[in-house]
């Protein structure tokens, strides 16, 4: 046995993420894409979304440089997320090459993806094969017409495709999530927790976030957990699970189990204390929370940090880090792992105690959900 490595100094590469609040970061989410094969109301506009510049998407490389750097900070999850992350051609190999990575107690690291399920079972062998472990798939309405509405896409049939073949895979436990809209899918919370149900998965509902490219999100639109536990609490008898962790989802025992719900109230029941989540955007940014207007621009460290010495004015004018410049100024180098960890921890030390949504001059992220990852 290797003798244990000895605790790396506070702010050095292999030093957890700890933010001034005390919250040590585990779970990464990467956006692998901004696309989409649907267009989800509450996420995209039906037209004339501005999609990120294909040069500026983190390539399969360059994903698992920041991966192997997280993981030696402490991180344990990698959650793939999108837009929608099977639009990734290598998506396989996205999935193996971030499977064999293992944090710094040896540990292999945790892969989970989030998905609308479109194109998943041709895929599901070959991601499971590669390491994934973990699915959710969204799900907002059992209805045909409901869904062709909502995602403005005729593809519920591929969609039931993919819950059939998650539920005959081993991959557990197996989400089923959908948001919770007044006059849209309200009347159907029960359906989809009995659907979830008779698939060995889990249903969790999600208030809509202020979040959606074209800005109309209507908080009287918005279905609140109050509103969502009366629902089901008609159907079921429902008794909190405890040790909710940084998890998102409250979750209740349905009658006396084994089958459970979550709600994720990030709008009236917010969760930021226990907030244990990161964010790489398919561009190469951090970002610390869903709604924070600020980024940590990865790209820079990525692709010219290693030779910030030899900067020339073409790559100077695309870099904006002041630190890079400064390095470059006095004919320093850094290696890429440091400027990772560098940004990372910019990064966490950035991060507030919680969002503002309810605060009445709460500003929207400019990017839509797609754009940022869920
Ligand atoms: N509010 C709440 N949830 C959202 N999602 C996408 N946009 C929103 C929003 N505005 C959900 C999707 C998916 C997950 C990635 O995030 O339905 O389940
Ligand atoms: Fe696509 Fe997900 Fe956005 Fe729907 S919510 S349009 S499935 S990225």
């Amino acid at each position: 046995m290797p003798a244990p490595a000895a605790p790396a100094a506070p702010g050095a590469v292999g030093a957890p993420l700890v933010d001034t609040h005390g919250r040590v970061h585990r779970d990464l989410r990467i956006s692998l894409t901004d696309r989409c094969s649907l267009r989800c109301t509450y996420c995209m506009p039906e037209q004339g979304n501005e999609w990120l510049a294909k040069t500026s998407i983190l390539t399969l490389d360059e994903i698992e440089r920041v991966a192997r750097v997280a993981a030696a900070d402490g991180i344990t999850t990698f959650r793939l997320t999108g837009g929608e992350p099977l639009l990734r051609t290598d998506i396989v190999e996205v999935v193996r090459r971030l499977a064999a990575i293992s944090g710094p107690d040896g540990r292999p690291v945790e892969i989970a993806m989030t998905t609308n399920g479109i194109r998943l079972p041709e895929v599901l062998p070959a991601l499971i094969d590669a390491g994934l472990a973990r699915l959710n798939i969204s799900l907002d309405t059992l209805r045909r017409d409901r869904f062709r509405e909502l995602t403005r896409r005729d593809r519920l049939d591929d969609v039931l495709a993919a819950i059939a073949a998650a539920s005959a895979s081993p991959l557990r436990p197996l989400k089923l999530n959908a948001v919770a809209m007044r006059d849209v899918n309200d009347d159907e919370l029960v359906d989809l927790v009995e659907f979830a149900i008779a698939h060995d998965a889990q249903m969790r509902f999600i208030e809509q976030m202020p979040l959606d490219a074209g800005h109309t999100w209507d908080r009287a639109r918005m279905v609140t957990q109050d509103e969502i536990l009366a629902a089901l609490g008609r159907r079921w008898r429902l008794t909190p699970v405890p040790g909710r962790g940084g998890a998102p989802a409250a979750r209740w025992m349905l009658d006396d189990g084994p089958h459970s719900v979550g709600v994720i109230a990030s709008v009236t029941a917010p969760f930021c204390g226990d907030c244990d989540r990161l964010r790489l955007t398919a561009d190469g940014q951090l970002r610390n929370c869903l709604f924070s207007t600020t980024e940590y621009d990865l790209l820079p460290v990525l692709r010219e940090g290693a030779a910030t010495a030899r900067l020339d004015s073409h790559a100077r004018s695309r870099t904006e880090d002041p630190a890079v410049l400064e390095r470059a100024r006095n004919g320093q180098d850094e290696a890429p792992e440091a400027g990772v960890d560098r940004m990372l921890r910019a990064c966490v030390r950035g991060k507030l105690p919680g969002h503002a949504i309810n605060d009445p001059a709460f500003l929207q992220p400019a990017r839509g959900m797609n754009a940022i990852g869920g």
